[in-house]
């Protein structure tokens, strides 16, 4: 794969009548792609994260949400909704933390309400229109992103980041790995350490499968190594995304993303959150109401077949944790970088 960052990896693709995803479970070692074809299989596959990453997440129930309802009965617009209320609250259960499912369904939801004179044949083309546009449009949000964020970055900067947040965690480019493609690409010569992220080994598995692909000089750490290459000197700037993001500008994100933002802070490094406007929820006063989403004991204490730990063991598996507004430097958008205090920035974003 060259290292030409416009043809970057495609997690997900709608093909005529199906869904196409790039299933995540198999890389780095593997490029599985599964063609969906029903609601059920793609909140299986949301669930088993086949597809994961917030805004890629949004996209994938956005597609599942139109093949739940495209064989709908279309006898009443009243008798379809009530069917289309319940396959986005069936799709909203997959999983509770990325915001970008909860806003793709409701943007769903409301366009659908919006056309509610229209005949429900007409309706169902108007959903994946739409669902095909939060897919389009997100493309353009992480591109600008790139573009947005780049100026941040140095010569040589030595950039560290957790979990995946790049192509294949969105439509294409992703959120603080596009910054890193962008700079690259604009030959800034980043390095970039990249946690490895357990337990999943998102990090390991996921961002440095895409750096390697683009020739992008990195080195796996264990998440337990950033603190003293922090106080060593070895890191410029710590640049993470964003599962879900309060007015206030808590953040939650994967699992170790606040004591990174500790650790940057103790060490006086600049730690910015990447994200688009939709994984941004003014509806939400502060960090204190993110659902945290808890998985599978098993995902730590086995490893692909292996157990890892004793079998009577217990174990606690948080997917995410939430980085209080105040240790964060700034969030870098499409519409632009913001500094504290961040809801005042924010609403202006939303005028
Ligand atoms: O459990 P995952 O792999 O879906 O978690 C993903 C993250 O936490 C990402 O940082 C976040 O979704 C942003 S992706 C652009």
């Amino acid at each position: 794969m060259s290292n030409n960052i416009d043809t970057a990896i495609q997690s997900i693709e709608w093909r005529d009548d199906h869904i196409r995803i790039l299933d995540q479970t198999y890389l780095p070692g593997r490029e599985v792609y599964s063609d969906i074809r029903d609601v059920g299989r793609i909140w299986e596959a949301i669930k088993k994260l086949r597809i994961r990453g917030g805004p890629a997440i949004g996209i994938a129930a956005a597609y599942g949400f139109y093949l739940g309802i495209k064989e709908l009965a279309e006898n009443s617009f009243q008798s379809f909704f009530i069917e289309v209320e319940r396959v986005a609250e069936y799709l909203e259960s997959a999983r509770p933390t990325a915001v970008n499912l909860h806003w793709a369904l409701h943007r769903l939801k409301t366009t659908i309400e919006a056309h509610k004179d229209k005949e429900i044949s007409e309706i169902k083309k108007i959903v994946l229109k739409t669902a095909r546009t939060i897919h389009a449009e997100d493309k353009r949000t992480c591109k600008k992103i790139g573009e947005t964020g780049m100026d941040l970055i140095n010569d040589d900067a030595r950039i560290l980041t957790h979990c995946n947040t790049g192509s294949l965690a969105t439509g294409q480019y992703g959120t603080a790995l596009s910054i890193i493609y962008h700079a690259h690409k604009a030959n800034k010569n980043v390095q970039v350490w990249v946690s490895e992220t357990r337990p999943l080994l998102q990090g390991s598995r996921l961002t440095a499968w895409e750096l390697t692909n683009a020739n992008i000089p990195m080195k796996i750490i264990t998440d337990s190594t950033a603190g003293s290459l922090m106080h060593r000197g070895k890191v410029d700037m710590v640049l993470v995304g964003a599962e879900h993001v309060a007015a206030n500008g808590d953040v939650a994100n994967k699992i170790g993303t606040y004591p990174l933002a500790v650790l940057a802070n103790e060490n006086k490094i600049p730690f910015y959150v990447v994200v688009p406007l939709s994984t941004i929820d003014m509806d939400l006063e502060n960090g204190d109401e993110i659902p945290i989403e808890e998985r599978d004991p098993e995902e730590i204490t086995r490893f692909n077949d292996s157990e890892i730990a004793p079998r009577k063991a217990g174990a606690y598996n948080p997917s995410i944790d939430i980085t209080p507004h105040g240790y964060i430097t700034g969030f870098i958008t499409e519409k632009g970088i913001v500094k504290p205090s961040f809801e005042e920035h924010f609403k202006t974003f939303f005028e």
